[in-house]
């Protein structure tokens, strides 16, 4: 381990000197945001699994709290998602109130008498999420199986009464499975979801929530989430979007062409173009009914070697997530939650070409070297191709260093590469280079890039796309540049504004 607190997140949620991996329990509750993670309390490795608890009035800033749920010799509490009892349906809370339900996934030990098998189990608190107190009486759903992991509950709303639905995955089957239950402890299968052909290896984490189309009330869809371990050597970890229709049993996708024999594939969106963002859920019960997903920022390919100490892995920032139509097409949008402040003011470039070749933002860099390296920033940038083939912007950038963020006009698409971005040899499957199909609108390319100490989120054209990467460059890589390959392109404007840390 290298003692390098260079690398410590200053926008994004991670544990003081401990493991992370998926956010779990994402609730609203009395004026709070929860947070709960999995965790290892004792150590920087995927061990003893336990459920870690944040709260936060805004979302960015987290304030750490007493963990929630501890493994024991029995179990490893894996991911799953907590849910506020209104009704006490569940009978856990004092009579007239409404206790939080944890739906958690027991992964049973070898010397447990359920020895081999994952199954659901609950966990509930009675004083907001301080204290959790286990159902005596788990696991309250088992499939007998070995992969059945990562429950996601939400209340499903119907005309004939209102009812829990839970979503869980057989991850080595590549299935998701529905369950409907009235009280949270005894459940009925209600559909799985299967499709033919598929994508991925391994599926976990899912999670199914409606949106309006365009802001339209009328109009709501189905959004199904995967987070999938691909194939050996084809990226890790990376999340998917489904869209489609639920009528309270069944999910059916929206699909497109047939396969020879006549089934069809359901569309599928990336979540997230980059390598470094798996796991992510929503948010229950927010107000408005606003649909926020965290994700973990890190890949199951390398999480394990990250070159940080005495802490390992972060949260993505919170996005917030919506509908549109596009062409015809229906597409996600994502955007950071509100909430971060400027540290300063931001510094301005105007409208400039940018000649072939690599040009560095000297005069402004000196300005900006101090802001963009142990304090973290938000670059807005809008381009446009004029003749060349490919432009874009360097990053922390340095000698033989820096991460790029660019457009291939010809194959419209967004290229991030960190291959040389810093410190990468920690592991082979680290270096990547990412690309996300774009198109230009009115021939101009907008970024967001939420660039913090260890890590760059982009977001391209309003959040149509995004590519969140993990990065580690020398503490000295402060520079910006821009570039152009083939020809002449267009700055039309950029702003940096350095963002205030929000470690608590
Ligand atoms: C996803 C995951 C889940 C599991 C948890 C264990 O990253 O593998 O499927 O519940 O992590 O920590």
């Amino acid at each position: 381990t290298f003692a390098d607190e260079a690398y410590r997140p200053r926008l994004h949620f991670s544990a003081p000197d401990t493991w992370i991996n998926d956010p779990n329990g994402l609730v609203y509750a009395d004026g709070l945001y929860h947070l709960f993670y999995q965790n290892n309390p004792y150590g920087t490795d995927h061990a003893n699994m336990s459920w870690g608890h944040a709260v936060s009035t805004d979302l960015h800033h987290w304030e750490h709290r007493p963990l929630a749920i501890l493994c024991d010799n029995d179990e490893q509490i894996f991911s799953g998602s907590v849910v506020l009892d209104e009704t006490n349906s569940s009978g856990f809370g004092d009579p007239g109130t409404a206790p939080l339900v944890a739906i958690y996934t027991s992964d049973y030990a070898d010397t447990s008498p359920h020895q081999g098998i994952q199954a659901q189990s609950l966990a509930y608190s009675n004083d907001g999420g301080q204290t959790w107190t286990k159902y005596s009486h788990n696991p309250v759903l088992s499939r007998d199986s070995p992969n059945f992991r990562d429950p996601k509950v939400f209340r499903y709303k119907s005309g004939s009464g209102d009812y829990w639905v839970m979503i869980a995955v057989e991850a080595a089957e590549r299935k998701a499975v529905l369950y409907r239950s009235e009280d949270l402890k005894h459940w009925t299968l209600l559909s799985e979801f299967q499709p033919s052909r598929t994508v991925g290896k391994i599926w976990e984490c899912p999670d199914l929530f409606p949106l309006q189309v365009d802001g339209d009330p009328a109009d709501t869809k189905w959004v199904l989430i995967l987070s999938l371990e691909r194939e050996e050597g084809e990226g890790g970890s990376a999340g998917v979007y489904i869209i489609g229709d639920f009528d309270g049993v069944t999910f059916t996708p929206q699909t497109k062409d047939l396969n020879v024999a006549g089934e069809a594939t359901p569309v599928f969106g990336w979540l997230d173009h980059g390598r470094d963002y798996y796991a992510a859920v929503s948010f229950s019960n927010t107000p408005g009914d606003r649909r926020i997903m965290i994700g973990w920022m890190n890949n199951w390919d390398y999480a394990r070697s990250l070159p940080t100490s005495p802490w390992r892995g972060s949260m993505a920032l919170p996005r917030e997530i919506s509908l549109h139509t596009d062409n015809g097409r229906m597409i996600l949008r994502q955007q950071v939650v509100d909430g971060l402040e400027p540290a300063g003011p931001p510094v301005a470039l105007g409208r400039q070409d940018i000649t072939h070749g690599v040009h560095a933002l000297t005069q402004n860099v000196q300005e900006l070297r101090a802001d963009c390296n142990t304090e973290p920033c938000l670059i807005q940038a809008t381009l446009a191709p004029g003749s060349s083939q490919e432009f874009g912007l360097i990053l922390r950038q340095g000698q033989d260093e820096g991460t790029w963020v660019g457009y291939d006009i010809q194959r419209e698409q967004l290229i991030v590469d960190r291959t040389a971005s810093g410190r990468a040899g920690f592991s082979p499957l680290f270096p990547s280079r990412e690309t996300a199909p774009v198109k230009l609108a009115g021939d101009r390319l907008r970024l967001q890039i939420y660039l913090d100490a260890a890590s760059i989120e982009v977001f391209a054209q309003n959040g149509q796309a995004t590519v969140t990467e993990q990065i580690f460059p020398s503490p000295s890589s402060t520079a910006l540049s821009l570039y152009s390959i083939d020809g002449t392109a267009q700055l039309i404007g950029l702003t940096i504004t350095p963002l205030k840390e929000t470690l608590t």
